[in-house]
């Protein structure tokens, strides 16, 4: 931590390990228990460089089997968590509401985890609302470094309006940290597609369809302070404070090659042309809009054309959302990781997007409801829903699947990884048959 600020809480200097199925625990250093090794059982066959890998069970656990493997030898290029807020409520299928100090020590160990196994170019979003956002930052600090922040994107999560409430909240954060820092990670992160829908042919241009610029620049500069005389007959003038966009002679040169645009018929101020071609993607915004990248009500339809037959996962993030943070941070080929599998939208989209993936679920059940089926769907080209249009998703790939047991605590029902391999055995997941569809 840089200076001397720092966020205390009770029991910041213990090691906290999940427990059981739902819980954690702190544990003293010399605990004997930490040097037993986890428990790990893969359903499928061993892990290489190029698996995508559903894990089901902690996350940090997950962390600590995964790092020795050839997963994670070219390391981790963008990491997406979106962990239970600590909103104080009980979902369908997980619980929020750990004391605010077990919940700080349970996010800044695994994003500790985390931090050595990112590559260079890497950056880590951590979504969150209200509840411990404010802190969250604190410890993000703490991990990466003030100078690793990024930004903190809002999403606007929903449209409609609780009128019960003093506020109606409608947004998310998701805080984005890069530990190059923001200037050196800009160099290496996308821009976002600019709106072809902006391209207009206003003049017939045997070119195509264009989009304009003013043709001015900040500040005063002596050779680019000239007279332009409009078609209209007027002659014109940077604004104050402003120059030309370039010198006269480049200036020439654009005119003669039919690369100005003088608005209001011929009498307004000059403007560059520029075509599809010559238009820079765009730099992200810090809010993203719902019509955008879709709202948590967008996710849930998602997963009920999925599975119409079950209650509906609580808290899903639409694809649209994750297909935006994918894209700007990573590349094709590039691995994304989620600690916090939830319904498995990360996955799901980065693996439509054509990136390498490891997420972890430690709710066997929603594992079995939403996680594993889904992106069995994925595999098989069954998912029309979400990005699959957008990118021509038509199914491929394969994943495994591998089963931690934390090392405290006991497990029940079915969150036995007996039961899990029972259910995978007897359902259409086959790894073979999905090897053989990415060969
Ligand atoms: C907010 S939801 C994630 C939703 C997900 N982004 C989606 O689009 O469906 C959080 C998920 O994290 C899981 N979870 C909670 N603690 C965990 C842990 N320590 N390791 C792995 N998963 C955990 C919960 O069971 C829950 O499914």
């Amino acid at each position: 931590m840089s200076g001397s600020v720092e966020l205390v809480w009770p029991n910041k200097g213990l090691p906290l390990h999940a427990s059981g199925a739902t819980s954690y625990t702190w544990v003293q250093p010399d605990d004997a228990a930490l040097r037993n090794p986890l428990r790990v059982e893969t359903f499928g066959s061993a892990l290489r460089s190029t698996s995508n890998v559903l894990a089901v069970g902690d996350g940090f656990d997950a962390l600590e089997i995964l790092r020795d493997t050839n997963v994670l030898s070219d390391g981790i290029r963008a990491v997406y968590i979106d962990p239970p807020f600590n909103t104080q409520k009980t979902f369908n299928h997980y619980g929020d509401s750990l004391a605010t100090p077990m919940w700080l020590s349970m996010m800044r160990d695994r994003l500790a985890a985390l931090r050595p196994l990112l590559r260079e170019d890497a950056s880590v979003w951590l979504h969150l609302d209200d509840s411990e956002v404010h802190r969250a930052r604190v410890v993000m600090d703490e991990v990466f470094g003030e100078a690793a922040f990024v930004a903190s994107v809002v999403w606007q999560k929903r449209t409609t309006r609780d009128s019960r409430a003093a506020f109606s909240s409608n947004h998310d954060t998701i805080l984005v940290y890069a530990p190059s820092g923001p200037r050196t990670w800009k160099l290496s992160r996308n821009l976002l597609a600019k709106d072809e829908a902006l391209l207009r042919n206003r003049d017939d241009d045997p070119r195509g369809p264009w989009s304009d610029a003013p043709f001015t620049a900040p500040g005063y500069r002596k050779a680019q302070q000239y007279d332009i005389v409009t078609p209209s007959g007027s002659i014109v003038q940077p604004p104050r404070g402003r120059s030309w966009y370039a010198t006269e002679k480049t200036y020439l040169d654009l005119l003669a090659e039919d690369r100005i645009w003088f608005p209001k018929g011929g009498a307004g101020m000059p403007r560059i042309k520029l075509f599809a071609h010559q238009l820079r993607g765009l730099v992200p915004f810090t809010v993203w809009g719902s019509a955008d990248v879709g709202t948590n009500d967008d996710a849930k339809r998602h997963l009920l054309e999925l599975f119409p037959d079950r209650p509906v996962f609580d808290t899903p993030k639409p694809e649209e959302l994750l297909e935006r943070i994918i894209h700007v941070a990573s590349n094709p080929g590039e691995l994304v990781v989620d600690l916090f599998a939830g319904s498995g939208t990360t996955a799901a989209t980065a693996h439509k997007m054509r990136r390498r993936w490891v997420t972890v679920e430690r709710n066997t059940q929603t594992v079995l409801d939403f996680t594993l089926p889904r992106l069995q769907r994925v595999v098989n080209g069954e998912d029309r829903g979400g990005i699959t249009g957008q990118v021509a998703w038509t199914g491929g790939g394969s994943f495994e699947v591998l089963h931690v047991t934390p090392r405290f605590g006991t497990l029940a029902g079915v969150h036995r990884p007996s039961v899990l391999g029972k259910w995978l055995k007897g359902s259409a997941f086959g790894t073979k048959e999905n090897q053989a569809r990415t060969a």
